[in-house]
């Protein structure tokens, strides 16, 4: 399985999006370049998030249609759209080993280290070897940004 383009490796197999945020923080104000997928079945292309000064994930609602999900590499986060207007967020980290959910396949969000799969709405676990969901974040909606934090 290859990485999206776009989308930069993992950072680090055990980093967590909550160090990544911090770390993004220092930075606050300089966009984060990410990459994104369509859970859709569209080809993968370059997006952007940026960090707001309290740490926030910023990124445009617009990156992610009804029905799919963008994955935010640098940030590692993943926002899906499962009906018109509402709006989740999932930390990307494995909750198996701590790789970085980054792809889709049949509509579910991918694991690439091995295979676990999650369903896009929810975040739950719907095929191992993860036994655990992934971390929900929470998502405010501002103007046409989506704020998310951990
Ligand atoms: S780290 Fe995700 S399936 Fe193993």
């Amino acid at each position: 399985m290859t990485e999206p383009r776009g989308a930069a490796a993992p950072p680090s197999c055990c980093a967590s999006r909550r160090q990544l945020l911090r770390g993004a923080g220092a930075v606050s104000l300089v966009g984060a370049s990410a990459g994104l997928v369509s859970a859709c079945g569209g080809s993968p292309s370059a997006s952007s998030a940026s960090t707001a000064p309290d740490g926030a994930v910023v990124v445009p609602a617009s990156d992610t249609a009804v029905g799919a999900s963008t994955y935010y590499a640098d940030a590692r986060v993943i926002v899906s759209q499962p009906e018109e207007g509402t709006f989740v967020a999932f930390d990307s980290t494995c909750p198996h080993q701590g790789c970085s959910v980054s792809d889709t396949e049949g509509g579910e969000l991918l694991c690439p280290c091995h295979g676990s799969r999650f369903d896009p709405a929810t975040g739950d676990v719907v095929h191992g070897p993860a036994t655990t969901g992934l971390t929900a974040l929470d998502v405010t909606v501002e103007g046409g940004d989506l704020m998310v934090r951990g």
